[in-house]
């Protein structure tokens, strides 16, 4: 089970009814009819429309994902943490870099592919244009409209938007992302499912893992110290420690830091607070943003995340005489990992820096689950003792907004 300790030299000074007051109105929050992402690992019936879907559609050579954040990180991070197990060839369509796309579409043959088009608000201007350019090419290669249903399956809102329009006039597969679940929480519903069953990725135990934090954060007293860590991580940031660095060890993890870095910052940053995230993974950026962490401002909660038992190692065993080899040679790699982690985590600590240390006992479907609720949850619950809403980003309304009158005044 995943777990954490402290690293601090703040001593958490609780006021008992604030926390108590915190933890009552994020009971409420999780467990109200407008959010949805608590109770997804028992969305059974989300699992098994996904499966019919990927049964339909399973002997596709490539998997094409159209979608920008929420609709995009949580799928990507699945795939890179828990690899790609299948034959499948993936294209994550994320941007609307024109390059970055032909390159990725010219490694695509359209006519073997599946497009999931994932966008809960079904009006994206980045997702609708990367659909728009792919749908040319499906035209190009003589794929008529009365074919589109053998190629896209659609991932929105199960009422609303132009996808879901869409999905009536073509008849084409359209999966849900419930009304209750906004874009940077969906990973747990087809967002992520989907895809995760095209890399043949054990999505029941990625949803086992998440109900285990689903219980266990459910019972107030059992949740006690992840509600105290909520509270630490408030108490810091109201002393002007307003950032955030997420960085696991394990490269495979580093799509998670990206994830939490949309989760964190889209939801908290708001009405002048928030949590600057910092995306970061070890032991690579021991060699690049260490130094300002170890030696820089002391602004910041550093979040690093052990993997207990690697599934690979490799025996540094060597024959060369020169000290740097020689030393490393008793050991396996895992072992290296583990001394730089720790060395990091001593030498954090010494110069006063706060850390959170968690672990994980490996890395899979299951405890890529938890990972996943508990940041969310994390993420929750910081907002409640912040007063910031969560689930909103009012401040992103105001760039679209923009972008469209440019486009207008363009046309
Ligand atoms: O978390 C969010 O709600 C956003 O980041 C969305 O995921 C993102 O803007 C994409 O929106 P949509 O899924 O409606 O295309």
């Amino acid at each position: 089970m995943l777990n954490w300790n402290i690293r601090s030299t703040h001593k958490s000074n609780i006021n008992p009814n604030e926390l108590e007051s915190a933890v009552s109105a994020y009971q409420k929050t999780i467990s109200s009819v407008e959010i949805g992402f608590f109770g997804l690992p028992n969305r059974r019936d989300l699992l098994e429309t996904t499966q019919k879907v990927y049964n339909k559609f399973k002997h596709k050579k490539y998997f094409v994902h159209i979608g920008i954040g929420g609709s995009a990180l949580g799928p990507e991070m699945l795939l890179s943490a828990l690899g790609n197990g299948s034959g499948v060839e993936f294209a994550f369509i994320n941007n609307i870099d024109p390059d970055d796309l032909c390159r990725k579409l010219d490694k695509v043959n359209i006519k073997e592919a599946l497009i999931y088009v994932v966008s809960k608000s079904g009006t994206t201007a980045e997702t609708v244009a990367a659909m728009a350019i792919v749908l040319s090419k499906l035209e190009e290669a003589g794929i008529k409209e009365s074919q589109f249903k053998e190629y896209f399956v659609f991932c929105t809102d199960p009422v609303k938007g132009e996808l879901r329009k869409l999905t009536n006039e073509w008849g084409v597969e359209a999966l849900e992302i419930p009304s209750n679940v906004g874009g940077r929480f969906s990973v747990l519903t087809p967002c992520g499912l989907l895809p995760a069953m095209f890399a043949g990725i054990e999505v029941e135990d990625l949803l086992e893992g998440a109900e285990d934090i689903q219980k266990h954060l459910q019972d107030p007293k059992v949740g006690q110290p992840f509600f105290e860590l909520a509270f630490w991580i408030k108490e810091l940031h109201d002393k002007g420690i307003h950032q955030t660095v997420m960085m696991p060890y394990s490269s495979l993890l580093k799509e998670y830091s990206a994830w939490f870095v949309q989760l964190w910052g889209e939801s908290l940053g708001k009405e002048g607070k928030g949590l600057t995230p910092i995306p970061a993974y070890g032991a690579t950026d021991q060699h690049s943003q260490m130094q300002l962490f170890m030696e820089g401002p002391t602004d910041k909660v550093l979040m690093l995340i052990e993997v207990e038992k690697f599934q690979s190692d490799f025996p540094l065993k060597n024959s060369l005489k020169a000290d740097s080899f020689k030393n490393l040679s008793p050991f396996k790699l895992s072992e290296l990992m583990k001394a730089e982690l720790e060395g990091t985590l001593t030498a954090l600590q010494e110069n006063r820096k706060h850390v959170v240390h968690l672990k994980i006992p490996s890395l899979n479907a299951e405890f890529l689950g938890q990972l996943i609720l508990f940041g969310e949850c994390l993420t929750v619950m910081v907002g409640e003792l912040l007063k910031v809403d969560p689930f909103n980003q009012p401040g992103v309304e105001a760039g679209k907004k923009y972008a469209n009158q440019w486009l207008k005044n363009h046309q």
